[in-house]
């Protein structure tokens, strides 16, 4: 028999509603991102752009809300002005951040027509390394203004009449990161006074707006959590949102402490939520900063010293940039080699997976989410097919069932702990005691009508039989339990095998693995070791 574990929501115990860009990606110009999948003007199916329409297609029947584009390092070094206009006439500049040849065949407005594209919203990052005050303000006005001006002119002539209507604006990218061209890393003061200018002027060209600065680019970073306070004391009443980021890495071999990840998440969104909260208070504000997680991901590398004073000495190493022998590449979009994440797709959808129920969790502060390497998650490619991986099912599952309310979820399962790691200067894990095998979050349609519940089962050996009370809810009833796993954790799909693992619909109390409990109103439903599951009811609509 099984291991047994319980789950209860109930009605009255609502966490906020579920921002339609949790589920969000983001985009940016390293290995083949954007040449070879996003932009290939020799591939069979390339429009009259050069952007890849078997891509576009793939992603357009996601539903994916938004996307952060440019986004990253190379941003910061990166002039927007010399990417627009005729192509053969863009300049080609060295990329320092990357080491790469940006050529600008995929300039500023290729990167908004092709948010068009796929029909996305797309959200853009200022570059505030190397860029000035004048070139974010001609950004916006170039970008939204309706014309009439030197720049908006200079869109129309480009060949897009109408605004862009951008609404969200990054003040630059991980602006604390000493890796950063033109970081603010010793000084969060000066920049924290240069988002507050530049959030204030671009909102006066376009009211519309809404601007995210950034905090620390990783719980990690000595720094945090006072580098995030000081910028914060100088913006708070000008910006909308605290920019953050996180990849969570653990060592080979070690799920435990892959798919625990997501309890670091909460550990980092849980202080920066107080930042803002603190920084609201002493401005005695009733304006509430929330949280955009505009880059996320986990990843399996090997292990380093454990250093118990987090020592900074080391950080630059972890950028290949300083490495001495590295040379400039030029990305051929014609000539691209495939990355994917080492391990099973199964693992990378789950670990992902966990990253974005925490996310839900906290829907009442976390309005953006962008998980980098979405754009695979949704769209599996290589240089000329595109498939769908297991995290295809997982994340597109939640673009379309986690809306409305997030609902509180109240977990009883067996639990491991994670005893403290490090794998580089700046991933550095305490001790993580009390992992729930079961990982779940909840949401409650906004008509009140359905109620959809995702559970991880984080065991790598044990089935779980849990134990399901929506007592609480009026007329609820069980629909359907849809469920992701494979026996084999290193399996992947492939445009070949594009059905290795693929979701199976498990419905109907005649079979073993869901039942009605005798009591009204809970339901046993049976969890596979490492496996994603959809849990659906119905409930009487709420006027
Ligand atoms: O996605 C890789 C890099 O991670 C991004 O360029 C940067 O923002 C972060 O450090």
């Amino acid at each position: 028999m099984g291991k047994q574990a319980k789950i209860t929501v109930h009605p009255s115990f609502k966490i906020g509603n579920i921002a339609p860009r949790l589920f969000s990606t983001f985009l940016e110009p390293i290995g083949t991102m954007v040449n070879g999948t996003m932009y290939n003007p020799k591939h069979p199916t390339a429009n009259g752009l050069g952007f890849r329409t078997d891509f576009i297609d793939g992603l357009k029947n996601t539903g994916m809300p938004a996307i952060r584009l440019p986004g990253g390092n190379f941003v910061s070094g990166w002039n927007w002005k010399d990417s627009i206009g005729p192509k053969d006439q863009r300049k080609v500049h060295l990329d320092p951040a990357w080491y790469q040849y940006i050529t600008n065949k995929v300039g500023h407005d290729e990167y908004l027509q092709w948010a068009e594209c796929v029909g996305t919203e797309p959200m853009y990052t200022l570059n505030l390394g190397t860029g000035t005050m004048q070139d974010a303000m001609d950004a916006v006005e170039y970008t939204n203004h309706k014309g009439g001006t030197w720049w908006s002119d200079l869109r129309r002539k480009n060949g897009h009449e109408k605004p862009y209507g951008v609404k969200t604006w990054y003040l630059g990218n991980e602006m604390d990161g000493p890796w950063q061209l033109g970081s603010w890393e010793k000084d969060p003061r000066g920049y924290g006074v240069r988002a507050n200018e530049v959030s204030k002027i671009i909102k006066w060209i376009d009211p519309s707006i809404e601007t995210a600065v950034c905090g620390s680019s990783a719980p990690f970073m000595e720094h945090f959590p006072e580098w995030d306070e000081t910028v914060l004391e100088q913006c708070y009443e000008s910006v909308d949102y605290l920019s953050v980021h996180h990849y969570h890495s653990a060592p080979p071999g070690d799920l435990k402490a892959l798919l625990g990840g997501s309890l670091y998440y909460e550990d980092f969104i849980n202080t920066e939520v107080a930042l803002c909260d603190l920084i609201a208070s002493k401005c005695r504000s009733p304006h509430k900063v929330m949280i955009s997680f505009d880059e996320y991901g986990a990843m399996i590398r090997p292990n380093a010293e454990l250093n118990p004073g987090y020592g900074p000495h080391n950080l630059y190493r972890v950028h290949y940039r300083f490495n001495p022998e590295r040379e400039y590449i030029l990305h051929d979009p014609d000539n691209m080699k495939h990355f994917r994440f080492p391990g099973g797709d199964m693992i990378q959808a789950l670990s992902m997976a966990s990253i974005q129920l925490a996310f839900l969790r906290h829907a009442d502060r976390v309005k953006i989410g962008c998980m980098t390497g979405g754009l695979g998650a949704l769209c599996a490619s290589d240089h000329d097919h595109v498939w769908k991986s297991a995290s295809y099912y997982v994340f597109t599952q939640l673009i379309r069932y986690a809306r409305g309310t997030s609902m509180q979820v109240a977990v009883e399962s067996d639990t491991y702990d994670i005893p403290g790691y490090a794998i580089d200067d700046t991933s550095q894990y305490p001790t993580k005691e009390g992992v729930p095998y079961i990982d779940a979050a909840c949401a409650w349609s906004e008509d009140g009508s359905s109620l959809n519940l995702f559970i991880i089962n984080r065991s790598e050996e044990d089935e779980y039989s849990i134990c399901i009370d929506t007592s609480g809810f009026e007329g609820c009833s069980f629909v359907e339990h849809i469920e992701l796993n494979s026996d084999d954790p290193e399996a992947k799909n492939s445009f070949e095998a594009p059905d290795t693992i693929v979701p199976k619909t498990v419905s109907g109390s005649s079979n073993a693995a869901v039942s009605q409990s005798e009591d009204p109103g809970k339901l046993n439903v049976t969890v596979k070791p490492l496996s994603w599951n959809l849990v659906r009811f119905s409930t009487k609509k709420t006027d």
